[in-house]
C-alpha cells in the first residue's frame, strides 16, 4: 500500500527526498502497486515539446490495482456506497468482490459490442454506480473513457464526441436530481443528429424506467447487454503511457480541450495523494461530493479511493434536497470520516442558517476537504467551526484537470492550516512563482504566476488530437516550466495562497469556463453583433458571469431578449454557463489595435468604478461612461 506520512517532520523529509531524488522517490511509491512488468526507467522528460514518460515500458492495468488486488484482503468490504437522491431510499452497496464482478460483466458486454483497446467511449450519465462501473470497465479493456458532465447541452456533448471520434456513448434514460427528472437519453438523441457518425453503439442504462426512444439501430439497453455476461474478464495489458482517459476542460481561447491522462503515472499519483491528503485509514468512510463528470470525481471518487481500498460514497442528489441539511444528514447516517466538497456548496449552505447543521451528529468527520476555487475566510471559518467543530482539519486542495491530482494542500492533521491558504506542496511537486518578465520570485512574501518546475506522475501528457495546443497553452509562457494559469502568493511562512486565474478563464460555482466559450455561445443569437464576458465576485458562486452585448438594433423588449440569450447559452453549453447579468451597450472599450480592454469591463462588473485607470488611449473612450452609468452591479 502507498506510503502514508504521519507527521510534519515526515512530510518535510519526504518532500526533501522527492526533490533530491524524484526518480527514487516515485519508484518507491510505484513499487507498492501490481505491475505486469516493471518499468525500465522511472522518468524520461522534457517540457519543451513537451514529452513526459513515467515508468517507461512498465505494463499494468489500473483496474487490477483498483479491484483484483483487494479481493483477497478486503473482498467483502464495501467499495462503493451509493446514496440515492431520495433520502428515504435504501443505500446500494458494492463490495470489492461485487464491483469486480460487475466491472467484468460490463467489460465483456463492451467487448461483445466491438469496443476495443484504444477506442474512445463517451459517458453522459448521472451520478449512479453504473457510471463508475462503466468507467472502470473501459479501463479494464483498454478503452479510453471520456466522461461528459450530464449538465452539458446536446451541442457540447456532440462537440466532445466529435473531437475524440468516440465509438460509443453510454448514457442513462433519466437523471433524478433534487426535485428534477432530467431526460438524459433525449439529449444524447439530439447530439446524435449533429455529425456524430463515429458512434456505433448507444448503451442506455435504465435508471428511472421512464419512456425513451430506442428506435435508433445503434441503441441498446445496458441490462440486456450486461446481464448474463461472465463475471470474469481478463484485464488488458496496458503500457504505463497508454491513454487512460480524456477529460474536456475550458481554456481562455477556443473550444474546450481534451486533457489526456495515462495509466501508470496517474495511478501512482492519485493513490499517493488520496492516502496522504485525506489520511484515509482502513475502514473509513470517505465522501467526495463532486460529480464524476469533473476531474475531482475521476481522481477522488473513483481511482484514488479504489486504488487505496477505500469505501467511497457516491451521491446522486444535490446539497439542498430535500433541504439544506442533506449533506449533514448523510454524514451522520453513513458516519462519514473524510468529507470533500467545494466552497460554493459551503457558502450556499452557510447562507441557509446553522439550524440545518445543528441537529446532526458530525463527530465521525476527521478530515474536511475543499476544492475547485479559492475558499474565502468566512466560509473557511464556518466549515471549520460548524462542520468540523474545530477538531477536524481543513485540507484546502489546489489542483487542476491538467494536474490529475492534488498539488498543494494539507495532509490531514499533519500540516499547519491558515484560512484561505492551500498551504504547502505535496511531496514531488515543485511549484514556483514567476513575474511577467519570466524571472522567478525567490523567497517568501511574494506574489506571481504559479508554475511547476518538474514533472509529477499525473501531469497531463497532451491535449487530444492537438499536441501543439498543449505546448502553447501550458509550456510556452515560461521556458521549461508548466504554467498553471493561476496567480498565487507565497506568504511569510512559505504557504501558498491561490488568488485565481490570470487568464480569461472564470470559475463559476467551481465550474471552469472560458469567457470566449460563453461569448461564442451568446454570439449565436441573431441580434448580437459583439459580446464580451467577464467574471464578477458573487457571494455564493464565487464568480458570476457578466455579459456586455452590442445588438444590431435597439431591443424593444429587453427582458424577453435576455431570456432568449440565456436559452441560447443553455443550448450551446448548458445551464452552468448562463450569464447572471446582461448589459446591453452601444460599444465595447477597445484599444487602437482593436483589443477589448477587459480590465475596465471587469472593474465595472465588480461594482468598482472609482479608478478605471487611463482610458485616454482607447479608440472610443466615451463608451466607458455609458457602460459605467448603466452598470448592473453598483
Ligand atoms: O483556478 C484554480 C481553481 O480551479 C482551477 C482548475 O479547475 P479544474 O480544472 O476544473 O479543476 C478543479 C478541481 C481540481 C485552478 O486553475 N482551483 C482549484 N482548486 C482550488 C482552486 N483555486 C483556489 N483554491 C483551490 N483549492
Amino acid at each position: 500500500m502507498t506510503h502514508q506520512i504521519k507527521s510534519l517532520d515526515e512530510y518535510k523529509a519526504a518532500y526533501q527526498r522527492s526533490v533530491d531524488d524524484p526518480e527514487a522517490f516515485w519508484a518507491e511509491q510505484a513499487e507498492t502497486f501490481h505491475w505486469r512488468k516493471k518499468w525500465d526507467k522511472v522518468l524520461d522528460w522534457n517540457f519543451s515539446e513537451p514529452n513526459v514518460n513515467w515508468f517507461v515500458n512498465g505494463k499494468l492495468n489500473i483496474t487490477e490495482n483498483c479491484l483484483d488486488r483487494h479481493l483477497e484482503t478486503r473482498g467483502d468490504q464495501v467499495a462503493i456506497l451509493f446514496e440515492p437522491n431520495d433520502p428515504d431510499a435504501d443505500n446500494i452497496t458494492y463490495t470489492y468482490k461485487e464491483l469486480h464482478a460487475e466491472v467484468c460483466k460490463v467489460a465483456n458486454a463492451m467487448k461483445a459490442n466491438g469496443i476495443e483497446k484504444g477506442d474512445r467511449v463517451c459517458f453522459y450519465m448521472p451520478m449512479v454506480p453504473e457510471l463508475a462501473i462503466g468507467v472502470l470497465a473501459c479501463a479494464r479493456i483498454g478503452a479510453v473513457h471520456s466522461v461528459v458532465f450530464a449538465g452539458f447541452s446536446a451541442q457540447a456533448l456532440a462537440d466532445r464526441i466529435k473531437d475524440a471520434s468516440c465509438k460509443a456513448v453510454i448514457c442513462s434514460d433519466y437523471n433524478v436530481r433534487g426535485a428534477k427528472n432530467i431526460p438524459v437519453k433525449k439529449v444524447v438523441d439530439e447530439a446524435l443528429k449533429m455529425d456524430t457518425d463515429s458512434i456505433e453503439l448507444v448503451l442506455v442504462h435504465k435508471n428511472t424506467g421512464g419512456d425513451v426512444d430506442m428506435s435508433d439501430s445503434r441503441a441498446k439497453w445496458w441490462h440486456e447487454e450486461v446481464d448474463g455476461q461472465s463475471t470474469e474478464c481478463e484485464a488488458e495489458e496496458m503500457d504505463s503511457e497508454d491513454m487512460l482517459f480524456i477529460l474536456y476542460t475550458s481554456g481562455s481561447t477556443g473550444k474546450p480541450k481534451g486533457v489526456v491522462h495515462t495509466c501508470g503515472g496517474y495511478m501512482v499519483y492519485t493513490a499517493y495523494s488520496f492516502k496522504n491528503v485525506f489520511q484515509y485509514e482502513e475502514g473509513d468512510i470517505y465522501w467526495c461530493t463532486a460529480d464524476i463528470g469533473w476531474i475531482t470525481g475521476h481522481s477522488y471518487i473513483v481511482y484514488g479511493p479504489l486504488l487505496s481500498g477505500a469505501t467511497t460514497v457516491m451521491f446522486e442528489g444535490v446539497p439542498t434536497y430535500p433541504d439544506a441539511g442533506r449533506f449533514w444528514q448523510v454524514c451522520e447516517k453513513l458516519k462519514v470520516n473524510q468529507f470533500y466538497t467545494a466552497p460554493t456548496a459551503i457558502r450556499a449552505l452557510m447562507a441557509q442558517g446553522d439550524q440545518y447543521v445543528d441537529k446532526y451528529d458530525l463527530s465521525s468527520i476527521k478530515v474536511m476537504g475543499s476544492v475547485g476555487e479559492p475558499i474565502n475566510e468566512e466560509a473557511w471559518e464556518w466549515y471549520y467551526e460548524k462542520i468540523g467543530k474545530k477538531k477536524a482539519p481543513i485540507v484546502d486542495t489546489w489542483w487542476q484537470t491538467e494536474t490529475g491530482g492534488i498539488m498543494i494542500g494539507g495532509l490531514g492533521e499533519h500540516s499547519p492550516m491558515k484560512p484561505a491558504h492551500a498551504g504547502y506542496p505535496l511531496p514531488g511537486i515543485q511549484p514556483c512563482l514567476m513575474d511577467a518578465d519570466g524571472n522567478e520570485l525567490e523567497g517568501n512574501d511574494v506574489e506571481g504566476l504559479l508554475c511547476v518546475k518538474y514533472p509529477w506522475p499525473s501531469i497531463l501528457r497532451t491535449t487530444y488530437g492537438d499536441h501543439e495546443r498543449c505546448r502553447q497553452t501550458y509550456f510556452s509562457a515560461f521556458k521549461d516550466l508548466y504554467f498553471t494559469g493561476d496567480g498565487a502568493r507565497r506568504d511569510k511562512d512559505g504557504m501558498y495562497r491561490i488568488i485565481g486565474r490570470v487568464d480569461d478563464v472564470i470559475n463559476v460555482s467551481g465550474h471552469r469556463m472560458g469567457t470566449a466559450e460563453v461569448e461564442n455561445a451568446i454570439n449565436e443569437h441573431e441580434l448580437v453583433v459583439e459580446s464580451a464576458v467577464v467574471g464578477y465576485p458573487h457571494d455564493i458562486k464565487g464568480q458570476g458571469i457578466y455579459a456586455y452585448i452590442i445588438t444590431a438594433h435597439p431591443v424593444d423588449d429587453e427582458e424577453a431578449f435576455r431570456k432568449e440569450l440565456i436559452n441560447v447559452v443553455k443550448e450551446e453549453i448548458g445551464p452552468i454557463a448562463k450569464p447572471d447579468k446582461i448589459q446591453i451597450v452601444s460599444g465595447l472599450p477597445k484599444t487602437r489595435s482593436g483589443k477589448i480592454m477587459r480590465r475596465i469591463l471587469r472593474k465595472v462588473a465588480s461594482g468598482d468604478t472609482s479608478n478605471l485607470g487611463d482610458t485616454s488611449t482607447l479608440l472610443n473612450p466615451g463608451v466607458v461612461d455609458e457602460i459605467k452609468d448603466n452598470a448592473l452591479v453598483k
